[in-house]
């Protein structure tokens, strides 16, 4: 585990268009995280199934990349010691029903699409993840 591990952040379509940004980088921060990359985009088709192409066969898929293509989102890159875990327990559980208080679906979520915000599941994914939304001279990993 390494005090300066990286993760990959998106605010998703959700947040965004009800301006929760500002609330949700004032927790990730206050939470022991560094925001070193950050930018609102508006993902096509093609962008949001090859970012969640690991869900193609799952049969909600098509939902999900509809959604995730349904206004901006805000992509980051996240910074901090054990930051994949650390912001996963931030965010708070898939389920809605597992959704536990002080996380950031509990408190900004809707439902299981409408969720607020993803996280990288492994280091390995946040390497994959940040390299498709940011190139090197964009995160400040310095
Ligand atoms: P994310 O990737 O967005 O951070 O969410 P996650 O790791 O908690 O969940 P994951 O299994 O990666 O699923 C990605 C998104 O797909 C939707 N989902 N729907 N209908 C279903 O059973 C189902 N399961 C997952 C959720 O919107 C989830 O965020
Ligand atoms: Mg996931």
């Amino acid at each position: 585990m390494s005090i300066r591990e990286k993760t990959f952040s998106l605010i998703k379509p959700d947040a965004v268009s009800k301006q929760l940004s500002g609330a949700i980088n004032n927790r990730i921060e206050t939470h022991g995280l560094q925001i070193i990359a950050q930018k609102m985009l508006w993902l096509d088709q093609y962008c949001a199934r090859m970012f969640y192409a690991v869900h193609k066969d799952r049969p909600f898929f098509g939902e999900l990349c509809d959604f995730l293509c349904s206004g901006p989102v805000i992509a980051q890159v996240l910074r901090g010691e054990n930051a994949v875990q650390k912001y996963r327990n931030l965010m708070g559980a898939t389920k809605p029903e597992e959704w536990a208080d002080g996380t950031l679906r509990k408190e900004f979520g809707e439902d299981l699409c409408k969720n607020a915000v993803h996280g990288s599941d492994s280091s390995e994914n946040a390497a994959l993840e940040i390299s498709l939304f940011f190139s090197g001279f964009e995160v400040f990993d310095c």
